[in-house]
């Protein structure tokens, strides 16, 4: 044999995909590949404020780095050959327990942005969350979304102008109210003090410099419409962010320091449906969150946005479930990259989880391609560890499924 033949025999060449999003999705294996294939597509400025966190960014890297802590206890032998990721959460059924978190600004990562995510979330049947910071109306995500959707709700110090997001909300078709308690002022994101940062961003030397070193985001954010806070309507003397501001010093002045466990009364008073605190930090305030009848929490340091040196979510669900595990859903939000990591988070009480960083670097490196891509990687990543672990329904993963080490 010829040495060609040789090389033949032994190398088999893949079928060249000339779709340039595809090819580069069929090589990204996980969230951090994600990360990486966003870093290089989004100018610095950008990628910073998404990835980063408040202050030492240590409850940023715990939020993740926690799951690692807990290991799988799997049992074998257990025919595995079907299993059913499904289950309820608000009383609704869900293929498998994620939802997406709500993050302001979606747009700065891909023109698409809101509506992009909406439409995936849909294809994929699970609850899409838009934030009040938006930069697509509820009206606009209602219009591309049949799926299920949930509006999350930052009480600016003007109630009326609240109270007018919450009856769109309600027109549009929104199922749930999410009610944000982690974000009395803004934390300190120190990478943006560092950039100078704004939203939306200003185009100065260094920004056009950045720019030019990263001309796909560029000519994507150039050839759309500006970006602005879409729920935010002008009349209310509020910024409606088509100029750039400084984003602690809008959101402080803005939202209402005042707000306290009475507000969760008053948001029944103009709200029907379910309604999910996130941002619960403690035993004593979870109790307090079934106590003023609320329906879910989300245990949640937003993302490690927020106060540095919060709690870890993963570490909270199981002294949290015990506490009130079966009177409330409880949605363990931050951190959450694998589907191992839902099922390490079902096993010690949680109802569900969510997610914000992952769908937002999968829009940054490939658009609503790749915010399929991730959801998908999501649920087939819950199946296997299902299969590995030698359980067949949300129902089998218990407590005994997993030890912390
Ligand atoms: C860029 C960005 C913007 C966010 N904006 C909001 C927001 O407007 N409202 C809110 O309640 N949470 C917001 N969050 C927090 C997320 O809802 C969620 O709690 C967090 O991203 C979960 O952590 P993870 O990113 O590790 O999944 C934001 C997070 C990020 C990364």
């Amino acid at each position: 044999m010829g040495m060609i033949e040789t090389f033949r025999s032994v190398v088999q060449f893949r079928e060249f995909e000339l779709d340039g999003t595809k090819r580069r999705l069929s090589r990204t294996a996980d969230v951090a590949d994600l990360r990486r294939a966003a870093k290089r597509r989004l100018p610095f400025g950008v990628f910073d404020y998404i990835d980063g966190g408040a202050e030492d960014e240590r409850t940023l890297d715990r939020n993740s780095t926690a799951f690692g802590r807990v290991e799988f206890r799997p049992r074998v032998l257990n025919d595995v050959s079907k299993v059913d990721t499904s289950t309820t959460l608000l009383g609704k059924p869900v293929p498998f327990p994620l939802a997406l978190s709500p993050t302001g600004f979606t747009r700065i990562a891909h023109s698409q942005g809101e509506l992009a995510v909406a439409r995936a979330a849909q294809r994929a049947g699970i609850p899409y969350s838009l934030s009040t910071m938006g930069t697509r109306s509820i009206e606009e995500v209602a219009s591309v979304s049949a799926g299920t959707k949930w509006y999350q709700v930052y009480t600016w110090k003007d109630r009326g102008l609240v109270k007018e997001m919450i009856s769109r909300a309600e027109t549009a078709g929104y199922e749930a109210l999410i009610l944000t308690v982690d974000t009395a002022v803004l934390g300190r994101r120190e990478r943006d003090v560092r950039r100078g940062y704004t939203l939306p961003p200003k185009i100065g030397l260094d920004t056009l410099l950045d720019g030019m070193i990263h001309p796909g985001w560029t000519k994507d954010f150039l050839t759309h419409d500006p970006i602005t806070f879409a729920n935010v309507p002008p009349s209310s003397g509020a910024s409606d962010g088509s100029s750039a501001v400084d984003l602690a010093g809008f959101i402080n002045s803005q939202f209402d320091q005042a707000l306290s466990w009475g507000d969760v009364d008053w948001l029944r008073s103009v709200w029907a449906g379910p309604v999910i605190l996130k941002g619960i930090q403690t035993v004593a305030d979870a109790e307090l969150a079934v106590k003023s009848g609320v329906e879910a929490i989300a245990l949640s340091n937003h993302g490690g946005r927020q106060l540095d040196g919060a709690p870890t979510p993963i570490e909270l669900v199981e002294p949290v479930a015990q506490a009130v595990g079966g009177r409330i859903d409880i949605i363990c939000d931050g951190g959450v990259r694998r589907g191992s990591d839902i099922v390490k988070a079902l096993a010690l009480g949680a109802t569900a989880c969510s997610v914000g960083r992952p769908y937002l670097y999968a829009l940054g490196a490939a658009g609503e391609p790749g915010v399929d891509h991730v959801l998908e990687f999501f649920r087939s990543g819950m199946v296997r560890t299902m299969q590995l672990s030698g359980v067949r329904s949300v129902e089998e993963i218990t407590r005994d499924l997993v030890a912390w080490n």
